[in-house]
């Protein structure tokens, strides 16, 4: 009956209910729970805008007080005291400990408009039009991130020509097997190259959407120098591996590294409310007041959520998150692999993947979609990622429990198990 009225009414490109056949009505934390009380363990984590789990109490009971207090809720870009106490949480918690120059520019609230805004910013500060991005690389679906973004069938939703882009490789399959900064630098130092030298180089520290592939440390501080001699500004895209998910704030910090931009999204917002922001080195900030605008830049509650988060987010906080990498690493070793050799595994801090196209029986997606849905059936929200959505996707909330996350490993092994043997 319900699903009726969305095939009735709501248009075709909604995507994710197509893996996930159910209507959800309740979570908590790291469970999900659908209109006839099935539960759910949530291995996708709103895509990442749910680090701190679905109602997190603590966030959620700041943003009740919040709203029941006829506090101000829309207020585009004006001064608010919500506003002013994130800005005051994010500089002494976060940017001061880590020595970092930052500026904040608030967007329309999507990873994708913060993307938009970066490419605005290096371009207008520049004067120049191209920018690098990567093979593998997800950057949102606005035309400009779009044009960033390197999967084919996202490209073809596009209806005209995405532009003053180069796709360099990723240091991860062909890229692998050469230096590609050193084939950045030969593009860069040569008059014959035939590629316009970037504003800006647009980099994900572990590509998501691409399969969760972890770029070394040695190869994101070497594009750092990179970016600093040929004065290219470098914009690290954190919308979904920041706010902690790779076991630190930032997931450049893992590097050593400062980029020029950053952009944030999806959970700095606390408990999925929408926000979406530019950290900038003040030199880039460039635009004219309202060069970047927008209706919803700002919801206020949503910076509410962000400060609350932040009383979070500490060190110990970080540590478990590496705890809980070194768990699944392990739990990979001693049960997933073990089932076939082959079958392998990435991942850092609370995103990893484990990865089917070296079986014989991969056979573009497919294998993984059966996977997919077994793995639904047995009770686990997992997604899939990277070429031939070889990857799946293992993404739970970072206030996951051991016992919450090895329930989930379970569930994928015997799920992993149950369609190999059909094979
Ligand atoms: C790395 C990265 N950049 C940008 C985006 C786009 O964010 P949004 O969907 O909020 O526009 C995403 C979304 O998945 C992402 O993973």
């Amino acid at each position: 009956m319900r699903m009726n009225s969305f095939q009735k009414y709501e248009s075709d490109v909604s995507s994710y209910w197509r893996h996930f056949p159910c209507t959800f009505t309740k979570a908590k934390m790291s469970k999900l729970y659908d209109t006839e009380g099935k539960e759910y363990i949530d291995f996708f984590c709103g895509a990442g805008a749910m680090n701190y789990g679905h109602n997190n109490e603590y966030i959620m009971s700041k943003i009740i007080e919040y709203m029941q207090g006829d506090n101000i809720i829309h207020a585009l870009d004006m001064h608010t005291s919500a506003k002013e106490a994130f800005l005051d949480a994010f500089g002494e918690k976060i940017l001061k400990p880590r020595g970092l120059d930052y500026k904040l520019m608030f967007c329309s609230p999507s990873g994708t408009n913060a993307n938009e805004a970066a490419l605005k910013m290096a371009r207008k500060a520049t004067g120049r039009q191209n920018v690098f991005s990567f093979m593998g690389a997800f950057h949102g679906m606005s035309t400009g991130s779009l044009a960033l973004t390197s999967s084919e069938y996202d490209r073809n939703g596009a209806g005209q020509t995405l532009s003053n882009v180069t796709f360099m490789p990723y240091p991860f399959g062909f890229g692998e097997k050469f230096d590609t900064i050193a084939y950045m630098e030969s593009i860069l130092e040569s008059d014959h190259s035939g590629i316009e030298k970037p504003a800006a180089i647009i980099v994900e520290t572990v590509q998501a959407e691409g399969g969760i592939v972890v770029a070394p440390v040695e190869w994101l501080k070497r594009l750092r120098e990179l970016c600093t001699k040929h004065g290219i500004y470098l914009i690290c895209d954190d919308i979904q591996v920041g706010c902690g998910r790779t076991g630190n704030f930032f997931s450049f910090e893992r590097a050593g590294i400062v980029p020029d931009m950053v952009t944030m999204s999806k959970s700095i917002g606390g408990c999925g409310m929408p926000m979406s922001v530019v950290l900038l080195k003040p030199e880039l900030d460039v635009l004219l007041p309202g060069q970047h605008n927008g209706t919803f830049r700002g919801f206020q509650p949503a910076f509410i959520g962000a400060t609350a988060a932040l009383d979070i987010a500490n060190d110990e906080f970080f540590a478990n998150v590496r705890k809980k990498d070194e768990l699944i690493t392990k739990y990979y070793e001693e049960n997933i692999k073990t089932i076939d050799e082959r079958i392998g595994h990435r991942g850092i801090g609370l995103i990893h993947a484990i990865v089917t196209d070296q079986l014989d029986c991969f056979d573009n997606g497919a294998l993984n979609d059966e996977i997919q849905n077994e793995c639904f059936d047995r009770g686990l929200i997992i997604e899939l990622a990277g070429q031939r959505s070889c990857a799946l996707k293992i993404l739970p909330a970072l206030t996951i429990t051991e016992d919450e996350l090895i329930a989930g490993m379970d569930i994928l092994r015997d799920s992993i198990k149950a369609v190999l043997a059909k094979k």
